[in-house]
């Protein structure tokens, strides 16, 4: 197994010269150990197939859900790329800084996600470290930003940018992953790493309405931070070939993906690796 750390970005780490199918013991501590300290693992042209993947992300915890395409490209081969598209709504959306799943009531620990189809500009995946940016905070900050609490919510992200699906049903939910239809999950925008023990921004376009500030108040403070620690010492994009595969801690990192022309095909796998309740459960679940 080879290593290199990634030197621009302060986290992240290729590895190659590896066999995710078939992983030695200390190979897996070793992926393991560095997930923990480098939060984003890059395993170039591994072309991992769905069982593969899927045992991959059940070595870190279990599945919120299994390998699920992300993709522009629908059943049958039709490409979706009008504005008012449900499919393009939802790949737009992930175009804003956020953490997966911190809208449901267990946040996900993270992901694998691989490349299948990519095209040949944009559709770049970014991470923002949200450990260096609570460290970059200055003390009179980070104490203000450690007493706070938002709201996550996909119906506020979405119905923000104007990618609110088209159809809703009488009540007022909407029949799409992620429209979670209990109380919208409250959150500290601090979060102490369970493995790590260090503090990191629990923030992104999900988040708001944080308790105690009015709504442009608190809409205000959340842009402003999230453009701090989302600034691009803190970020690392990562230009896809067609099977690559990688790892992320989305208790440490925010990631989104960059604009590209929605008429060309893209398809990326995404496999969710389910929090832990005992520390990933939204303040106001039990
Ligand atoms: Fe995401």
């Amino acid at each position: 197994m080879h290593i290199q750390d990634l030197t621009d970005s302060g986290f992240g780490t290729v590895i190659t010269d590896v066999d995710l199918a078939e992983l030695r013991d200390e190979e897996w501590e070793q992926i393991y150990r560095l997930w923990n300290e480098r939060a984003l693992l890059i395993f170039p042209a591994v072309f991992l197939d769905k069982d593969v993947q899927d045992a991959f992300a059940r070595r870190f915890g279990n599945l919120e859900f299994p390998r699920t395409a992300i993709s522009n490209i629908g059943k049958n081969g039709e490409i979706h790329q009008e504005p008012e598209d449900d499919v393009v709504k939802v790949i737009r959306g992930n175009e804003g800084w956020h953490h997966d799943s911190t809208y449901m009531p267990v946040q996900a620990l993270g992901a694998v996600f691989s490349a299948e189809i990519v095209p040949d500009e944009g559709g770049l995946t970014g991470w923002a470290d949200m450990r260096a940016a609570f460290e970059s905070l200055d003390k009179e900050t980070q104490d203000k930003v450690s007493s706070l609490s938002a709201y996550h919510s996909y119906y506020y992200s979405q119905g923000r940018d104007g990618y609110l699906p088209s159809e809703q049903n009488a009540d007022g939910t909407y029949n799409a992953y992620g429209f979670h239809d209990g109380e919208a999950c409250l959150r500290p925008l601090v979060k102490i790493h369970p493995a790590t023990h260090k503090p990191n921004l629990i923030i992104g376009r999900h988040a708001h309405n944080i308790i105690g500030m009015g709504s442009d108040e608190s809409e205000e403070f959340l842009d402003a931070l999230n453009e701090f620690a989302c600034a691009e010492e803190r970020t690392y994009f990562h230009d896809w070939q067609e099977g690559d595969a990688v790892v992320w801690d989305n208790r440490r990192l925010m990631h989104r993906v960059t604009p590209y022309d929605m008429s060309k095909p893209r398809r990326m796998w995404h496999t969710r690796i389910a929090g832990d309740p005992s520390t990933e459960l939204a303040d106001n679940y039990t």
